[in-house]
């Protein structure tokens, strides 16, 4: 799991088999061949079970069955034999901090509060105040605004949801919850699957007794800081490591937003503590987002992205730890329009250099579906109609409400343009696949779930795979050099020059073997030199770049000069 490239699919997304606008199963099958030529050893499935979609299926109404819209447990036992076939293997999306409020567990839990499993869920009594007035338990916000309690009426408590009222929180106090989810992993593993990625797993231990949110982090989009990796955390993950992972050898990451703080997140993927293979880390992709509001786009510097790449390549290097490499996933704008530069003349330029400083950093490392074909944001003309994502639309809603108080049509253009930068519906466009009606993700006549994306014409794996100077194949030559060359993925992390707002340059080492990263972040041509006391050592040669034309190296000019083009990336070894 430490050398595997790992693909993140997004099935609603992918591909569509059946024409009925939406991906699915045998779409990925129709698929597989794509993504074993492009290197893929590993794929992250996010979620297919079976979920009335409130959340795009993070909302599961059985963790057994499967959204018919994606295909039967038939489909699912042919993709395993089709992936097996080809020595792909597949992570499952484990969402077990909540369930759907469809779930029959829920159902259950709400119908009574005498109901056996009532305690499988957060359930509190009103707080009532002095004038007789009832209020929810404590003053937790949930993630996309609002309380995050839920009444009920025909109990009369409120249960917990972090997410959205459609998605209650799992009470993992109760060992009989603990039982059930290890009870549904051993029923996937036994079907064949190698591992799960686990949803926001950092927040299923709640702190002790529910306490208020100190007042100073209270606001529309922050979230609680006091939830995220609670008290019982790792003893949950250390016994599920004991009752599951291990017994079948499965591949593990951990989804664990909101900590900046790499010391706390070591401890899940120290081999000691016998927890996790590896989590993500949001830190780098929050950069761009404000505190106070994760959909409003802030400036960013590159020397404070470099930062975090160090602190957090160093930190794990140096506590035995092990990193997840991403840049994309369905919950974050594309990098591309964010880090790099889609315009015309440099988006393909600039797609090659963000995959080289996604290759050239230690761990294990996932690629986005669309990432591999430099795929965008969605267009400037797009209304707020095409965006479909529940979080995007809350906001929305909330804002348009607030400025109603004022204007009866409010002026929301800027809304929609921080949206066009961070909404998570940037992600989840079809995959471009050709230049055919809908880009081949869906048959003509079909309409997509979601628009596809305006540019698809140009930009699609078909004409990708026909031209050797494409995204697509720069992607693939990348991720085998990484695999060539162990000091990629284990070496040591040092940055050189970390003030530079242009360059991004590094010195990977392992064993006897140096590698020196330079990546031009900007769109300006750059005369880089390398500080006097770089110590760089003599004779490494050019093995990698993004321009065609390279004739410079550090052996036949100036070895601390480098002359770097508007998003020029080298790899030295
Ligand atoms: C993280 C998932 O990646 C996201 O898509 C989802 O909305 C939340 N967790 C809730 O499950």
């Amino acid at each position: 799991w430490k050398e595997v490239n790992v693909y993140q699919i997004y099935p609603m997304s992918f591909k569509d088999s059946n024409g009925d606008g939406i991906g699915d199963i045998q779409g990925i099958i129709s698929k597989l061949d794509y993504l074993k030529e492009l290197g893929i050893d590993v794929i992250w499935l996010s979620p297919i079970y079976r979920s009335p979609n409130f959340d795009m299926g993070y909302d599961i109404s059985d963790y057994c069955s499967l959204d018919p819209r994606y295909g039967s447990i038939d489909d699912m036992h042919q993709l395993l034999k089709a992936m097996k076939e080809r020595g792909i293997k597949l992570l499952m999306d484990l969402v077990v901090n909540h369930t759907s409020h469809l779930h029959p567990w829920f159902l259950q839990s709400s119908s009574s509060k005498l109901s056996p499993k009532r305690d499988w869920y957060i359930w509190r009594p009103p707080r009532i105040d002095e004038s007789g007035n009832r209020h929810p338990p404590n003053n937790w916000d949930a993630i996309w605004g609002g309380s995050a309690w839920e009444w009920d009426e025909n109990t009369q408590e409120y249960y917990l949801h972090l997410y959205l009222k459609e998605q209650p929180d799992l009470n993992w106090e109760n060992i009989e919850v603990r039982r059930a989810v290890h009870e549904l992993m051993r029923w996937w593993l036994d079907k064949g699957v190698s591992g799960f990625r686990m949803d926001v797993i950092n927040l299923i231990s709640k702190p002790e007794g529910l306490p208020d949110e100190p007042l100073e982090n209270a606001g529309f989009t922050v979230f609680p800081v006091s939830i995220p990796n609670g008290p019982r955390v790792h003893e949950f993950l250390r016994e599920m490591n004991e009752e599951v992972i291990s017994k079948y050898d499965a591949m593990t990451v951990g989804e664990t937003p909101w900590t900046h703080d790499p010391a706390i997140l070591a401890r899940y993927v120290k081999p000691s503590s016998k927890e996790l293979n590896m989590v993500f880390t949001f830190h780098h992709v929050d950069i761009d987002g404000g505190v106070e509001n994760s959909w409003k786009p802030i400036p960013w510097k590159l020397s404070s992205y470099k930062q975090i790449i160090n602190k957090w390549q160093t930190y794990m290097h140096e506590h035995e730890g092990w990193n997840s490499i991403f840049i994309e996933n369905h919950d974050q704008g594309r990098s591309l329009s964010r880090f790099g530069n889609d315009s015309a003349e440099y988006r393909s330029i600039s797609a090659k250099m963000l995959a080289v400083g996604q290759i050239c950093q230690g761990g294990t490392i996932y690629v986005y579906q669309g990432e591999e074909l430099g795929m965008a944001n969605v267009p400037p003309s797009w209304g707020i109609e095409e965006y479909k994502d529940v979080a995007t639309q809350s906001y929305w809603k909330a804002i348009l409400e607030k400025r109603r108080e004022n204007s009866e049509n409010p002026d929301m253009s800027d809304i929609l343009k921080d949206l066009r930068k961070k909404a998570r519906d940037n992600a989840r466009t079809p995959v471009q696949w050709d230049d055919s009606p809908h880009a081949g993700f869906t048959s003509e006549n079909a309409t997509p779930w979601m628009r596809v994306n305006d540019d698809y014409t140009q930009w699609n794996a078909t004409q990708q795979m026909n031209d050797p100077n494409s995204v697509r194949f720069f992607w693939k030559r990348a991720l085998a050099f990484r695999k060539a060359h162990p000091v990629l993925i284990h070496g040591s992390f040092r940055l050189i020059s970390p003030s530079d707002e242009r360059v991004f340059a590094i010195e990977r080492q392992h064993g006897d073997v140096t590698a020196i990263i330079v990546i031009n972040f900007s769109g300006i041509n750059v005369n880089f030199s390398f500080p006097q006391d770089s110590k760089i050592p003599k004779g490494l040669k050019l093995q990698l770049s993004n321009y065609e034309n390279t004739d410079e190296t550090l052996e036949n000019i100036s070895p601390t000069l480098v002359n770097l083009r508007p998003y020029e990336a080298r790899v030295y070894l």
